[in-house]
């Protein structure tokens, strides 16, 4: 029998080095720190991830369980009907944030008004932004959602709670990602240094690495848009969309959430559009919650995300819930259709 050395390691040892890197581990070693800041945004990362666990937990077992599906019958501040796995998504982040000392206000796309946690101000020093469920049409049919986060550093203490201070840009997001809730549950993130995707391993009940630095294909041939909305686009998207109808090597994919047809061109590229409409000129989708966080991950991938005429990150909305035209994937796929609204 070999025993080993007390100084070397066993070779399952290195193994479990190689294969089982954590997320709370992997945001330490992106910030190659062990200080106050990087164990904050780890203790996060492990909050949301904790969030997208009982989520998951929930989705997996919406079927079987009273009351998990369907609709509240009240409408949220977007005008939208609310669904009961979008209020127990939303509950679910602000419970894993209420005494962790970590964020002092959440700001979500299903609460009209930012959810304060006084007890955590003095020392929570971050804002979440998030869209609980995103694809919430396809809950009751067993197919793909995801949630999507945004995190910006609190600033002031805002007082009059009107939020002034999350009117800025998306370049003020300290980090943001998604989780997808697929055949596996994948989280995807940055902060600001590429974009990492984890996989849920459900026997460990962890986010394993499974995907380091990211990159979206310069091109991909992908194209993503509901192409219902087609008469009520002005003619330059019309025009894109008749362009890749009559040139091969084009494929239609749609399907309902946002976060899952990013991640599939993030991984296999293309270019996802929701473009404005004549009854919604700027679009569905909400420039803090959804369109700002993927635009912060298409960024670190080194792709693009443009409203059409400038870049998303660029964007300072107007409101808390305001919303954007987005075009967003790689680069040279959002720079064609951007030619199209020029001419
Ligand atoms: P949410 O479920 O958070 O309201 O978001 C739905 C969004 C987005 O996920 C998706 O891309 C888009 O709405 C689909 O809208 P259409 O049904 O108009 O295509
Ligand atoms: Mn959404
Ligand atoms: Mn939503």
């Amino acid at each position: 029998m070999v025993i080993a050395q007390s100084n070397t390691r066993l070779s399952s040892d290195r193994s479990l080095d190689r294969d089982c890197t954590t997320l709370s581990r992997h945001v330490l070693g992106q910030l190659k720190s062990f200080g106050p800041n990087a164990q904050d945004l780890s203790a996060l990362m492990n909050r949301i991830a904790l969030a997208g666990k009982l989520i998951a937990r929930r989705l997996s077992q919406s079927g079987l369980v009273d009351n998990a599906l369907g609709f509240t019958g009240e409408t949220n501040v977007q005008g939208e009907a609310v669904k009961k796995m979008d209020i127990y998504a939303n509950d679910v982040f602000i419970s894993v944030f209420e005494q962790s000392g970590l964020v002092c206000r959440l700001a979500s796309e299903e609460m009209e008004k930012p959810y304060y946690i006084p007890e955590n101000c003095p020392l929570g020093r971050y804002t979440l932004l998030y869209d609980p469920v995103d694809g919430s049409s396809n809950l009751d049919v067993n197919l793909m959602v995801g949630s999507i986060f945004s995190i910006r550093q609190q600033e002031g203490n805002d007082e009059l709670g009107d939020a002034q201070d999350l009117l800025q840009s998306g370049h003020k997001q300290i980090g943001a990602g998604y989780i997808l809730y697929g055949p596996s549950t994948m989280l995807v993130y940055s902060i600001g240094r590429g974009v990492h995707a984890f996989t849920l391993d459900p026997s460990l009940g962890e986010f394993i690495l499974s995907h380091e630095n990211i990159v979206i294909p310069k091109h991909g041939s992908i194209y993503s848009v509901n192409e219902g909305n087609f008469c009520q686009w002005d003619t330059s998207m019309q025009e894109y969309v008749r362009y890749v109808h009559r040139t091969e090597g084009y494929s239609a994919r749609y399907s309902g959430a946002l976060v899952s047809d990013f991640h599939r061109i993030l991984f296999q590229g293309g270019v996802f559009l929701y473009p404005g409409t004549q009854s919604k000129p700027s679009g569905k989708l909400r420039l803090l919650y959804e369109a700002a966080p993927l635009a912060f991950l298409a960024d670190q991938a080194g792709g693009r995300a443009s409203d059409g005429t400038q870049p998303i990150l660029d964007v300072i909305p107007d409101h808390l819930h305001g919303r954007t035209p987005l075009i967003i994937g790689s680069s040279d796929d959002v720079a064609l259709v951007q030619s199209f609204v020029k001419s």
